[in-house]
């Protein structure tokens, strides 16, 4: 018997588990629980009977810094809007069943005129958020990431408004204007505008455009330097957002990012992860192989060595998937690295040091995982509770 487990009985003791570490795989191992924490690893047969999970893998719960999946909850038809702590507790199940444990739900502080959709109920949905956590009805430990639409007017209010809050972790200084960034293809922003407006035709889809390009030139530059000013002042850490050209590198550098969310182009990326920036790609770009709109691939940024981290953005199971998948598709990557860009590097980044890790000490945050046609997440367990 080891010490540690000597000093404190395991509460939860997995046995006959491929455990994947921060830096290695051990083929056959065990994991200790207590108190809420791993207090020991240990490779082949634990010193005592365990729960038996039968060679599946046990790695640690998923940290998502970027998804919008609460909305599909929020407003499951266009201009339906269902109950919000209802639409939490919901999208926090299927959070949680996709095996992430912590996840920085991304919230648009701005309203779109025009567009009815949960653009502009960052307010209400941080509340709701608030009161599931408060009444405990979560399975998952929920931190608020801003997503700032630069131009927008209104937006440095809103954040103002919300930036206090200490469950705030992240904020992302956005500009979807037309013709910019993410949308450099007006075919492709046309498409995705169509989708989330329930069908503007070209005349309107025209008029939006015109509005938002004149919104960037009245607001774009005091927003963000207002924004960024925001963010330093109460420390919360920034992501930028599509980064497309060296100028934008130069801008996210000056202004202190820790995290570039999806840079569009491979240029970007490498100048980017060379600053020192988290390179930050969606986990569905891995999966499928493609960027929806069009920009560069997941994979290869991957194997040149400049993706830091993954999100799974729009589809919540892609996270795992992405992390399971990927030493099969990118030279170079295996499972442990793999799993860094969901797990360890995520947390960090956001300054979550107590998570991420299979490593006495760390939070016992540990999902166990079947592999079959698609990976399965079979238990979740946070602090060492079961929560899914
Ligand atoms: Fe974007």
């Amino acid at each position: 018997m080891s010490p540690a487990m000597t000093d404190h009985a395991a509460d939860l003791l997995l046995a006959n588990a491929r455990l994947v570490l921060a830096d290695r795989v051990i083929e056959r191992g065990w994991v200790a629980v207590a108190g809420g924490a791993i207090v020991e690893i240990g490779e082949g047969k634990p010193p005592e009977r365990g729960e038996d999970v039968t060679g599946d893998v046990i790695m640690p719960g998923l940290v998502e810094l970027h998804t919008d999946h609460l909305e599909a909850h929020y407003v499951p038809r266009p201009k339906v809007y269902w109950d919000p702590i209802a639409a939490v507790v919901s999208y926090d199940g299927q959070i949680a069943t996709s095996g992430i444990t912590t996840v920085l739900d991304s919230l648009r502080v701005w309203r779109e005129e025009t567009v009815k959709s949960a653009d502009g109920d960052a307010v209400k949905l941080a509340h709701a958020i608030g009161a599931a956590r408060d009444a405990d009805l979560l399975r998952c430990e929920h931190f608020l990431h801003l997503r700032c639409e630069i131009p927008m007017p209104g937006v440095v209010e809103e954040a103002s408004e919300l930036i206090t809050r200490p469950d705030v972790r992240l904020a992302s200084l956005m500009d979807h204007t037309p013709g910019q960034r993410q949308f450099r293809d007006q075919a492709k922003l046309r498409t995705y505008y169509r989708g989330k407006t329930g069908g503007m035709n070209d005349a309107e889809l025209d008029r939006l455009f015109a509005r938002r390009v004149e919104l960037q030139k009245l607001n774009g530059e005091t927003n963000h330097r207002t924004i960024v000013a925001l963010a330093h002042q109460h420390k919360t850490p920034l992501a930028s957002h599509d980064d497309t050209t060296a100028e934008h590198v130069a801008e996210a550098v000056r202004d202190g990012v820790a995290i570039a969310e999806f840079p569009t182009t491979f240029e970007a990326a490498a100048a980017l992860h060379q600053a020192g920036i988290r390179v930050l790609m969606g986990a569905p770009n891995l999966v499928r192989d493609g960027s929806h709109s069009g920009n560069v691939a997941s994979r290869e940024l991957a194997g040149a060595g400049l993706l830091d981290i993954l999100s799974s953005d729009y589809v919540p199971s892609s996270l795992l998937m992405a992390a399971m998948v990927m030493p099969e598709v990118v030279p170079g990557i295996d499972l442990a690295a793999a799993v860094r860009t969901v797990t360890k590097t995520p947390a960090e980044a956001v300054g979550l040091d107590d998570r991420g890790e299979i490593a006495p000490g760390k939070r016992a945050d540990l999902i166990r995982v079947h592999r079959g046609a698609v990976p399965v997440v079979r238990c979740v367990w946070r602090q060492g509770r079961r929560v899914a």
